[in-house]
């Protein structure tokens, strides 16, 4: 059966484009989505982009996940740093899962260096850009194989 990636991104990521761009560039999730749908695709896999402002819903998703996908990305935004929640939910989930953040949260404010979804994730990969996502599935493609 193909593999499907989850790729879930958690609060204001939906106006990524169009908010603070000198931070997170123009590129909005539809793009993300595009080619990450593609990679995923190069690599025999399929990949679902979701989107919400509201912490039980990602914990939603993230049940969801431990039937219907192989993988987990996950941008989990300004709940990285806050959700015990989001953590425990990455707990019950078995396959691997790749953090990812637009920016460097380790050269921005004090705030941001601490990320609870971390200590769960099998690989963080920050500063990249959007570009971030592309690599996690790419990372995803060997972790699966
Ligand atoms: C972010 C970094 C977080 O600190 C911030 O709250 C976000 C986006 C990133 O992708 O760089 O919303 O996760």
């Amino acid at each position: 059966m193909t593999k499907l990636i989850y790729i879930l991104n958690g609060p204001n990521l939906n106006l990524l484009g169009k908010r603070q761009p000198e931070i997170y560039g123009h590129d909005t999730l539809a793009d993300v989505e595009a080619r990450c749908a593609a990679v995923a695709a190069e690599h025999g896999m399929t990949s679902k982009l979701m989107q919400s402002n509201h912490e039980g819903q990602i914990v939603d998703w993230i049940h969801e996940a431990r039937e219907a996908a192989a993988g987990i990305v996950i941008n989990p935004a300004a709940l990285s740093h806050t959700s015990v929640a989001i953590l425990d939910a990455l707990n019950t989930f078995d396959g691997p899962v790749i953090e990812v953040h637009i920016s460097n949260i380790h050269k921005r404010e004090a705030f941001r260096h601490h990320s609870y979804v971390s200590a769960r994730a099998d690989g963080v990969i920050a500063g990249c850009g959007v570009e971030g996502y592309t690599l996690a599935v790419r990372r995803m493609a060997t972790l699966l194989a």
